[in-house]
């Protein structure tokens, strides 16, 4: 079967996981495994526009992950700079437009400059948007919405009746994008590690054995064939 280029997934989510046992197997220190990882994630963003897939969020850290050893979310950053500096003019070239989803004013001041460059150098990109959840968890996501949604019925520009379900979406990292039609979880792990848990309400999800670096675009397209191949019924008959 080959890949149907006019029933691709809009928007395709990866929970890009494994890069610390990648490491171990290899006998290295899991900052290799997660070196190496930003490899695919080059890889991978490549693929995705070559194949025509509109938006990619990739989540390269959780809330969560700030609880790790100081050393390893230091190497994380310092390897999120460079990956955002070495890439801009390659996202640009590719019409690539970067977007971040999560908490971006916790991250060092010096990455977050780095990021505006990049946000502002390819924002009129328009062939994929590349989301980076970057300090981003869904449970986070959605108390801001909430709060923002509260702020403004405390200041009476909306009222309790005008919570819908849209606006909720509206109020999401997310807002005026499709939600993921296809999530791809890495390393074998059945979770979804509070990724994008309101806009997954019908994602289909796919678990990869791979550990995160050795993941492929030729791995890639052949989860977007399994999916071409699945039934989305979203509740119906
Ligand atoms: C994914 O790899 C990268 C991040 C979560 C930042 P891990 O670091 O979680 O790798 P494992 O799960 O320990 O193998
Ligand atoms: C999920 O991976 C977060 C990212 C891929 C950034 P984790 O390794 O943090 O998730 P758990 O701890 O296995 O649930
Ligand atoms: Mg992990």
């Amino acid at each position: 079967m080959n890949l149907d280029s006019e029933r691709l997934p809009g928007h395709v989510g990866i929970i890009m996981d494994g890069n610390g046992r990648w490491a171990k197997k290899k006998i290295m220190n899991r900052i290799k495994g997660h070196e190496y990882g930003s490899d695919t994630v080059r890889s991978i963003v490549t693929a995705a526009r070559e194949l025509g897939i509109k938006v990619l969020t990739l989540y390269a850290f959780s809330t969560e992950n700030w609880e790790r050893p100081k050393h390893e979310v230091k190497a994380l950053m310092m390897l999120l700079k460079k990956y955002i500096i070495s890439q801009r003019l390659e996202l640009s070239k590719n019409s690539i437009r970067l977007n971040i989803i999560g908490q971006k004013h916790r991250l060092p001041l010096d990455v977050q400059k780095e990021i505006d460059t990049t946000i502002s150098l390819t924002k009129e990109c328009d062939k994929m948007i590349l989301n980076l959840a970057l300090s981003y968890g869904a449970r986070e996501e959605i108390t801001f919405a909430v709060q923002n949604i509260a702020r403004k019925i405390e200041l009476n520009e909306l009222s309790s009746k005008d919570i819908t379900q849209d606006l909720i979406s509206d109020n999401l990292y997310t807002s005026s994008m499709p939600d993921p039609d296809l999530i791809i979880r890495t390393s074998g792990e059945y979770r979804l590690s509070n990724f994008l848990l309101w806009q997954a309400a019908y994602s289909e999800i796919y678990i990869s054995n791979t550990l995160w670096p050795d993941f492929s675009k030729e791995e890639f397209i052949e989860i977007l064939k399994n999916f071409q191949k699945r039934d989305r019924r979203f509740g119906k008959v």
